[in-house]
């Protein structure tokens, strides 16, 4: 089974894998870098890490439109039954929790962020995810900052990392490479920069620092771009 990610800018990742469309983080009408609208978009499944605007995104309208299950930590699907979306196409996690879905195996992260949802309710804690898709195993660390228990994240060998390196907000460019040595995946895909300018960074740079100073292979790329793993 091969699975193909699409990085639809900011952090919003298009997974498709087997029969499968899956969203991470789907911000998209108001993103200024996203190659796709909202009514574009295909999903079965929204994933997402934490409240933010940026996160959170259309998740309501293309949910929607699609019918997908959104997975999400407990406040946020509390949220969303409030918002209107119905009790069984909501999947409620927290921190440390997997669960089995039609596509692959999903377990909730920690992450060192907040997680506010745009109308100011309680969004939880912000949360990452390791998603095994056939054989193939994917860490998103979602919003977050550095934090040693990546080491243990790393014990599950990981065919991928996507991890933020836009700073200000969330880790940067230098603590992405601390990142990489402790998870040790075997390729790494950086997210969260170029959206706007305070999160600007030189992604060419940080690939020749990746490729300097850990064992994994970094794949930059714009939006609209994949990679198959
Ligand atoms: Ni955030
Ligand atoms: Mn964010």
């Amino acid at each position: 089974m091969t699975t193909e990610i699409t990085w639809l800018g900011h952090s919003c990742f298009a997974i498709r894998t087997g029969k499968f469309d899956l969203l991470i983080d789907p911000f998209l009408n108001d993103s200024p870098t996203a190659p796709v609208k909202a009514a574009e978009v295909a999903a079965d499944f929204i994933l997402l890490t934490h409240g933010h605007f940026d996160h959170v995104g259309d998740t309501l309208e293309i949910a929607a439109r699609t019918g997908a299950k959104i997975v999400a930590n407990f406040e946020i699907a509390e949220w969303l039954k409030g918002q209107g979306v119905a009790e069984d196409k909501v999947v409620a996690m927290n921190s440390g929790g997997a669960v089995d879905l039609a596509f692959g195996h999903v377990k909730m992260t920690m992450a060192h962020h907040s997680s506010s949802l745009p109308d100011g309710s309680y969004g939880g804690l912000a949360a990452g995810f390791i998603l095994l898709l056939g054989n193939s195993r994917v860490y998103f660390s979602g919003d977050t900052s550095l934090f040693l228990d990546m080491k243990l994240y790393g014990l599950e060998r990981l065919d991928l990392a996507v991890l933020p390196i836009g700073d200000g907000f969330t880790m940067g460019p230098e603590d992405s490479v601390e990142a990489v040595k402790m998870l040790n995946p075997r390729q790494v895909l950086p997210c969260h920069y170029g959206t706007w300018a305070p999160i600007d960074q030189d992604a060419a740079a940080w690939a020749d620092r990746i490729r300097s100073h850990t064992a994994a292979e970094p794949e930059v790329l714009l939006p609209g771009e994949k990679i198959t793993i």
